[in-house]
């Protein structure tokens, strides 16, 4: 069987992780080796009836949740794709170490600095933050643990769209995770 991949996304909110998952996740499919499946923060905490927050507790249990869900996907020799804040270093190796089980775990830290992500401000929710009318938001009021071995670092106020999609490919060809012929 195909060795399954989990595609981990982390950064701040508006660093561009939905956009750049989303783009990969095309690829992957015309790609056509494996099954893939995107999880993203935004759209499961939207249709997901859950009653989770924002505090420590709530944001692991919900990142262990997304882990087990791309073990599942993954072992099966599927992609998932994840894009979601994961602010806690902890918590990453721990679904790191899950996934790696049985498959293959890439973080993917976008570093784009919190300045470029507040001017972007996407959802307006930076402002919100700074004004106090949404409390524990990440980079404001809340921290973000910084990745110590992501497999890839990229920063998309420096990387347009397409350099950076190109990178995570080239990275899966370069561990021949995807077929570069196909290119
Ligand atoms: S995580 O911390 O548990 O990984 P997740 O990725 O699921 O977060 O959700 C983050 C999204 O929720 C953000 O992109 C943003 O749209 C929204 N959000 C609402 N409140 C907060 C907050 N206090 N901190 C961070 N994101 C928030």
């Amino acid at each position: 069987m195909t060795v399954g991949i989990t595609l981990f996304f982390t950064g701040l909110s508006g660093a561009g992780k939905s956009t750049l998952a989303s783009i990969i996740r095309t690829k992957l499919i015309e790609d056509g080796q494996r099954p893939v499946t995107l999880l993203d923060g935004d759209v499961v905490r939207q249709n997901l009836p859950s009653e989770l927050g924002f505090s420590r507790a709530d944001r692991d249990l919900n990142i262990r949740r997304i882990g087990f869900e791309a073990n599942e996907i993954s072992k099966n020799g599927g992609v998932a794709i994840c894009a979601f804040i994961a602010p806690y270093r902890a918590t990453r190796r721990e679904i790191r170490s899950l996934i790696e089980q049985h498959s293959v775990f890439i973080e993917i830290y976008l570093s784009t600095p919190l300045s470029v992500c507040e001017e972007r401000d996407p959802k307006g929710l930076y402002a919100k933050a700074r004004s106090g009318e949404i409390l524990q938001f990440t980079g404001i009021s809340d921290p973000y643990e910084l990745p110590e071995r992501a497999e890839l670092v990229i920063d998309t106020s420096k990387a347009s769209l397409t350099q950076a999609c190109q990178q995570v490919l080239d990275y899966l060809m370069g561990r021949g995770l995807i077929d570069a012929s196909r290119e």
